[in-house]
């Protein structure tokens, strides 16, 4: 291809990416699940994610894209290539969410990538490989844990029965809900579970203050932290309030609470790289006047090191177990996530796309976990951050920039026009 042409796609290319729709498409996808405090609740497998899935298979619908969803219910959306059995350069992220989630964590990954498919459409831009939008299933694991389930199937890291059988608090099963899902885009094609991909990249809000702090529209990811989780569970014995004297008390919040602190302190690090929560702290039977006989609560630790997630978590347990007073305790890893860098050349993608556009950026790593950490084993893996005001997320009051989105894209669009050939 000669330079011209090179510079006239290019053009053609980052003309037809649109703000203003891609902006719309976050509202209208927002308006599904749309919490009072301006927010979304569009939780994994729930009927508000299987009418977001709707919508945008009806916006894939109108262009001629195609759909497929596979066993576990990831949904893909392809733009055919001119050489359709070259394995296809994908993009895209989740569009579950947090409980009292925003409008824009997952959901932009997955609607930067649709507006790029869109533009390429609308400029006549062809690619020699298919071009494949993916919206993964249960990214969060806020509902059913742990997260990242349906990328994790995708790549062979767990079964596809482990992908369907986990539960969520309430005890509902994965599988029984899948059904919804599928039937909300019946035209997509079933396919079997996993296929090579050429390349992926991701698109996110930052979900951190930094972008913002250095007035920059784009961040070129290197790396994403480790992420362990555990469960802890506190048994002791339900009580009378008013009549159970301490000597006589197995109290399991107590416990809990000597735990919590203890585990603190273990965790605490005078870098504040260390990111420690406790996110979910549930006493049973949660009643005033009953002494509490079961706590559980989540772990959810992450550092740039795995040596030294591996260490401190294996020290949980002792801690644990030495601060549980009367109460006996149980702990469970339930993942352990190792850090991921990306492949420089894939880094390298992404810089020439930001300078081509014209966009300022920083290279930085990620301290949120995403699919395409899950994705980076099987195929060569970058992502593409944009700002969030003042770095909110995780919180109905998450936000972003209409520009600091469109510009995202843009780059988004070069790096996947380069490598689609
Ligand atoms: C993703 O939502 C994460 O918890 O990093
Ligand atoms: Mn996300
Ligand atoms: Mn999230």
């Amino acid at each position: 291809m000669s330079d011209t042409t090179r510079t006239n796609r290019t053009a053609a290319l980052l003309d037809a990416i649109d703000e203003a729709r891609l902006w719309r498409r976050h509202m209208d996808l927002g308006a599904i699940g749309a919490t009072p405090k301006g927010g979304v609740n569009r939780q994994a497998l729930s009927p508000e994610e299987a009418r977001g899935r709707r919508l945008i298979a009806d916006w894939a619908k109108e262009l001629g894209f195609t759909l497929t969803v596979d066993p576990v219910g990831n949904l893909f959306i392809r733009r055919e290539g001119t050489e359709p059995n070259l394995d296809p350069v994908v993009t895209g992220s989740h569009i579950d969410s947090q409980p009292t989630g925003g409008k824009f964590d997952g959901a932009y990954g997955v609607l930067a990538g649709f507006e790029v498919l869109e533009a390429l459409e609308r400029a006549g831009i062809e690619t020699r490989r298919p071009l494949v939008v993916a919206a993964w299933l249960n990214e969060e694991g806020s509902r059913f844990m742990p997260g990242c389930s349906g990328s994790a199937a995708f790549t062979g890291k767990i079964s596809e029965a482990d992908a369907l059988d986990i539960q969520d608090r309430d005890g509902i099963v994965a599988r029984d809900c899948l059904p919804e899902m599928i039937a909300a885009t019946p035209e997509a094609e079933q396919i079997g579970l996993g296929f090579p991909i050429h390349a992926y990249i991701e698109n996110h809000i930052e979900q951190g203050p930094r972008l913002e702090e250095a007035e920059l529209p784009v961040g070129v990811v290197t790396s994403i932290q480790g992420m362990h989780r555990y469960e802890i569970d506190v048994r002791g014995d339900e009580a009378h309030a008013g009549t159970t004297p301490i000597a006589l008390r197995k109290d399991a919040f107590k416990s809990a609470i000597d735990i919590a602190k203890a585990l603190e302190e273990l965790m605490h690090d005078p870098d504040d790289v260390i990111r420690f929560t406790i996110g979910r702290f549930e006493t049973k039977p949660g009643s005033p006047n009953v002494v509490p006989g079961h706590v559980h609560f989540t772990i959810d630790f992450r550092h740039p090191d795995q040596d030294l997630l591996m260490d401190r978590g294996g020290r949980i347990e002792e801690v644990a177990k030495a601060h549980a007073g009367p109460c006996d305790v149980k702990v469970k890893r339930i993942s352990a996530g190792a850090p991921v860098a990306f492949p420089d050349e894939m880094v390298a993608t992404v810089r020439a796309a930001a300078e081509e556009a014209g966009h300022p950026y920083m290279e930085m790593p990620s301290g949120a976990g995403h699919d395409a950490g899950l994705l980076a084993p099987v195929c060569p893996v970058a992502m593409i951050f944009v700002p969030c005001e003042k770095g909110i997320s995780h919180n109905e009051a998450e936000n972003a920039l209409p520009g600091d989105l469109h510009k995202g894209t843009q780059v988004l669009g070069l790096a996947l026009m380069k490598l689609a050939g």
